[in-house]
């Protein structure tokens, strides 16, 4: 007789451990990195300042920022062996290609595991440096251009848009670049998040999990959302034909994704905050980012009124950003790599954090098959 368990599916609901990085409230719809609002940090803070709070547990001062950025520009640049393998994958996917360049930053680093906390923050500044280095240079090269050097005179986020487009970006735009890197920085223990615990409690080293973390944010249903709204809305095409569009996928059981979320019931509080860019670029955008800031409100719309309250299913971070990222100059195929960009201070962050008390991850599952089959020799298969 088989004991009766109970599973639960998709680990739904089941708590892993006990953290201080960050607070989803998905019932209100409230963020908290480290006890400090999302909002207030998107508005008033910069992605530097939030990799701080979000690595040493404390907003930093004045000093300790000062050598915080410092640091982290030290990290930015890559060696020639990493951008070889770069150009030598150029027109493989973009999340793949900077998956396989995070396994190689290990290389460079002798002692790529490390028992020690200061050394441990030490990796991660250097991953959370290098990342938008690579990305940036994975953009270039998929547009057939040169690889562009960091510049050292320009915060984080302005440093890869610099990176990637060229040229310096206004200060508006910086902004908003340094928003998405906030928005997209942290988020509990998620499924890419998860996987690069999952990775590090058997003591593989940091590098090892972030890479594990890149592989799981892949999909659409998690960092590869934004990229699947903004290619449903270029095929909605007219705002017109928004609610027709929506009608007939929810008709054919088809997700809209950027919607719905496994821990928020309601509006995804990071999707409020990128809702408020949507006004602030449409003057300055062109005709396909504006029609896709029409559909995307439009859709938004519907949404709510049909599943929304009854269904709990709300537009998340992913549903704006898309025609955002097209603003900045990013093109669809970078989306979900500027996000892992941006995650890696989170993946750091708990690993650092679980690793003060770790516990192999090691689930297990029922056996429903056959048992104690008799082995015949493949002669007398048929
Ligand atoms: C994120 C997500 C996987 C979380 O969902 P979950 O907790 O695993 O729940 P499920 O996927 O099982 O969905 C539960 C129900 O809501 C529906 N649903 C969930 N998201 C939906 C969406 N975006 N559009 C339409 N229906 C949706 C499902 O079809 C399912 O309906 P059913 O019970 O009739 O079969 C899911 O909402 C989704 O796939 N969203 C789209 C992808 C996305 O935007 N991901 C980024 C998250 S930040």
């Amino acid at each position: 007789m088989t004991e009766q368990v109970e599973i639960k599916e998709g680990l739904d609901g089941v708590y892993i451990t006990r953290s201080t990085i960050c607070k989803v409230d998905g019932q209100q719809g409230k963020l908290y990195y480290r006890g400090y609002k999302i909002e207030d940090l998107a508005e008033k803070s910069s992605y530097e300042e939030v990799c701080f709070l979000l690595l040493y547990g404390k907003l930093p001062n004045k000093t300790e920022l000062e050598d915080f950025n410092k640091k982290l520009k030290g990290e930015r640049k890559i060696s020639e062996n990493l951008k070889m393998l770069i150009k030598g994958f150029s027109t493989a996917n973009t999340l793949d290609v900077l998956r396989t360049a995070m396994s190689a930053i290990s290389y460079d680093d002798n002692q790529p595991y490390s028992a020690d906390e200061t050394e441990n923050i030490e990796k991660a500044i250097r991953i959370i440096s290098k990342t938008p280095t690579i990305a940036a240079a994975i953009g270039r090269l998929k547009q057939g251009k040169e690889i562009i050097e960091p510049d050292d005179s320009l915060g984080h986020a302005e440093n890869f848009l610099y990176m990637l487009i060229g040229s310096k970006p206004d200060k508006e735009k910086s902004k908003l670049m340094d928003v998405m890197f906030i928005l997209h920085a942290e988020h509990s223990s998620n499924a890419s998040t998860f996987a690069t615990l999952v990775a590090c409690s058997t003591l593989a080293d940091i590098y090892a999990g972030v890479t594990a973390g890149m592989a799981a944010l892949k999909g659409p249903l998690h960092g590869g959302a934004d990229e699947a709204a903004i290619r449903m809305m270029r095929e909605i095409g007219n705002p017109e034909n928004t609610e027709t569009y929506i009608e007939e996928a929810l008709a054919g059981k088809r997700k809209i994704m950027g919607f719905g979320h496994r821990v928020y019931k309601t509006y995804d509080p990071r999707a409020r905050i990128l809702k408020t860019y949507l006004d602030k670029i449409k003057a300055n955008s062109g005709e396909e980012i504006n029609n896709f800031i029409s559909i995307s409100l439009r859709a938004e719309k519907m949404m709510i009124e049909k599943l929304g309250k009854s269904h709990g299913i709300w537009p998340n971070v992913d549903f704006f950003s898309g025609p955002l990222y097209l603003y900045l100059g990013i093109r669809i195929e970078l989306f979900d790599t500027v996000f892992a960009s941006a995650r890696t201070v989170g993946w750091c962050s708990h690993v650092i954090e679980y690793w003060k008390n770790n516990k192999l991850f090691r689930p297990l599952e029922e056996y429903i098959g056959e048992l104690d089959l008799g082995y015949t020799p493949i002669e007398e298969r048929t």
